[in-house]
């Protein structure tokens, strides 16, 4: 019988052995990255580019991100909040990853920041907007590549100020982005002395549109604005000029309304304004060798969506390198996550302190199937993360 200090003494050696394989997992072998992106659904385009653009950016590195082999592990998170837990747990439990990265939508997202926040789980979002994510539920270790819900909307209601619109109806779906987006607008609109009149909403991902069209043309507004994006921003613009509105009340929106989309929408679309962080013709070398290697890859043209995927593999590509790939060094990780300048095909921007891109805001006109740049509507736009403290 071994006697008891034997025992522990091989307890202890065995504890040690689990500890530094624990520690080396955690610089050596490849870095998990699980993708949670709808890959069905209205957003399934949305998804599909971002992870075009994240695996872009990484192939750019030899496939290697601070020294590491990169392995990818993926959920279909269908843009459903009522599963958003479960998948997330599914990346986060079962598969171990090291980095989430996801998702496109608000209310899935805000799942994903929870869980991310409750397990220390390191979250790059490519796209959602949640207000609260960069607001009161910021955390240091989560990084939003894309925008907040309330920034294209803000740029977009000072816009139509300086239109003179002074009476604006918004149209959207209720959950967190529609609400949130439609909140910037107003607040960009009443700046420049005009109003909101109504909010009409239809539940996500709805696309019967003709009641609350009817309803537009009995109103008559100076404007309208929408938020909607993938499938369900095809039928919107398209309704929209079926019904004949395009031709007397200008439907303004943010790019979202208008990206990925151009191909679908055809002559319904045509010079439509909307404000982005991106727009496809901006001459820049960044800009055009980014195009260039992206429609080489996947045989299509990158929308917004896959700038934001390549700009989150860039942004966990800072970090892990700042910390020669070793992911137990999380405080140097994550700070050089928040220092970095992006070389984004958007143009250079940075990070706040939130976690939230600071970035130029553009206006673009719909010609063809471009989103082309007009002009800078706010520069710099920082999000005002109300509510954020670290
Ligand atoms: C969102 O849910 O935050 C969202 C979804 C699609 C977009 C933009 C924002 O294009």
């Amino acid at each position: 019988m071994p006697s008891t200090r034997h025992t522990l003494a091989a307890l202890a050696t065995l504890f040690v052995a689990s500890v530094s394989l624990t520690a080396s997992a955690q610089s050596t072998g490849p870095i998990k990255i699980g993708l949670m992106l709808p890959y069905t659904g209205t957003y399934a385009g949305l998804g599909n580019a971002i992870e075009n653009g994240f695996k872009l950016y990484v192939q750019e590195q030899g496939g290697k991100l601070g020294g590491r082999e990169v392995q990818y592990f993926k959920v279909d998170d269908e843009s459903e909040p009522s599963k958003a837990t479960d998948n997330v747990n599914k990346l986060i439990k079962r598969d171990n990853v090291d980095v989430l990265v996801g998702t496109v939508h608000s209310g899935v997202a805000l799942a994903m920041a929870k869980a991310a926040k409750e397990n220390n789980t390191l979250l790059v979002i490519p796209n959602a907007g949640a207000d609260a994510i960069t607001g009161p539920l910021c955390s240091a270790n989560i990084v939003r590549s894309s925008f907040s819900n309330w920034q294209p909307g803000y740029a977009m209601g000072v816009v139509a100020g300086t239109k003179g619109i002074k009476r604006a109806m918004t149209i959207t779906w209720a959950y967190a982005a529609g609400a949130e987006s439609t909140k910037g607008f107003t607040e960009g609109l009443e700046k420049g002395g005009g109003k909101v009149v109504k909010d009409l909403t239809l539940p996500f991902p709805n696309v019967e549109f003709q009641a609350l069209l009817t309803e537009i043309a009995a109103q008559k507004p100076d404007a309208v604005y929408a938020f909607f994006a993938g499938g369900g921003a095809v039928k919107f613009v398209k309704d929209y000029a079926a019904a004949g509105l395009n031709k007397t009340i200008p439907l303004y929106g943010p790019g979202f309304l208008t990206d990925g989309t151009l191909e679908a929408q055809g002559a319904s679309a045509q010079n439509m304004l909307t404000t982005l962080h991106y727009a496809d013709n901006l001459d820049t070398p960044r800009n055009n060798n980014f195009r260039k290697a992206y429609a080489i890859a996947f045989k299509t043209q990158p929308d917004v969506y896959a700038v934001q995927g390549y700009d989150a593999a860039q942004i966990l590509a800072a970090g892990l390198k700042a910390v020669n790939g070793d992911l137990s060094k999380r405080d140097a990780l994550t700070a050089a996550m928040h220092k970095i300048t992006v070389d984004s095909p958007r143009g250079k921007f940075t990070i706040s302190p939130a976690g939230n891109p600071v970035q130029d805001i553009y206006l673009r006109e719909v010609k063809g199937n471009n989103n082309e740049f007009r002009s800078v509507a706010v520069k710099s736009l920082s999000d005002p993360a109300r509510g954020c403290k670290l």
